[in-house]
């Protein structure tokens, strides 16, 4: 929680700097368009789409709620420091940032995909590592590939990478790559296939402490409506 404490910067009032505006960090993309029926079932509709607006600071339909895009990666950063009252991040993001300095409290179910451990086709995953042999991997996702190898006690390099995992085991930077899979065409589309499955993943709500303390009045009947609509979509998807 320290960052939420030591580092605090004056909340944001984006449309009426006399009403305390509740903002919600998102994400452009599938983040945005996940959570937008679920925020609707909340009564808050953003008034601009951030696909055709340069805007970062959007007002929705609740006058003293207002959306702020930021990058996916950044969302839990924004929170921490209690420059956002909430926001939606993926549990990957979330377990690169760590988690410090925010509340998890609800599952939106949305974005959702798995982690994954992924080769060229052909290549002998279990032998190697059977072997003991020196493995590189490559990932955005250092700190679970981290976890995930240690757990099985591997040793193995990591290499850092900020997107395109899919191309590192085609020109030989790494053997293996951690990276998301959903339709698993991506994987397919480059000659890669799964051989290790890591974790599902979908997108959380996330709340500062200072916000659940200082906001709890409008937070609270929020996080309800939002845990409702999960209820709903659920019963739709099924
Ligand atoms: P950044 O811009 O910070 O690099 P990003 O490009 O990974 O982030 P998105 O592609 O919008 O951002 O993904 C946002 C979240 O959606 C991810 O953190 C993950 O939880 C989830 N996600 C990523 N890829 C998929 C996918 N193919 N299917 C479903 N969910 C996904
Ligand atoms: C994610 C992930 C994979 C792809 C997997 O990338 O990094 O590349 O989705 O999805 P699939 O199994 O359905 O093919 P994304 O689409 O977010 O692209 P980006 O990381 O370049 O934004």
């Amino acid at each position: 929680m320290e960052g939420a404490t030591s580092g605090r910067i004056t909340p944001l009032h984006c449309t009426n700097p006399t009403v305390s505006t509740l903002t919600l960090a998102l994400s452009k993309g599938r983040i945005f368009d996940e959570t937008l029926p679920l925020l609707a079932a909340a009564g808050i509709v953003p008034l601009e789409d951030p696909e055709t607006s340069r805007k970062l600071i959007l007002a929705t339909s609740m006058p003293d709620v207002a959306v702020v895009i930021v990058r996916a990666s950044d969302v839990p950063t924004y929170v921490q420091y209690g420059a956002a009252d909430l926001g939606v991040a993926g549990k990957d993001v979330l377990l690169e940032h760590g988690g410090t300095g925010l509340y998890q409290p609800l599952d939106l179910e949305i974005a959702r995909c798995r982690m994954a451990v992924a080769t060229k086709r052909g290549f002998d995953w279990a032998g190697t590592v059977q072997r003991g042999a020196r493995i590189r991997v490559a990932t955005k996702y250092v700190a679970t590939a981290r976890e995930h190898f240690a757990a099985k006690g591997m040793h193995v390099d990591l290499i850092k990478l900020y997107g395109s995992m899919e191309l590192a085991p085609l020109c030989g930077l790494a053997d293996a790559i951690v990276d998301l899979v959903s339709t698993g065409n991506t994987l397919k589309a480059n000659d890669l296939v799964v051989v290790e499955d890591i974790m599902p993943i979908s997108s959380r709500l996330i709340v500062s402490p200072a916000a659940l303390k200082l906001k709890r009045d409008r937070v609270q009947p929020l996080l309800e409506a939002l845990g409702r609509a999960v209820v709903a979509q659920r019963g739709r998807k099924s």
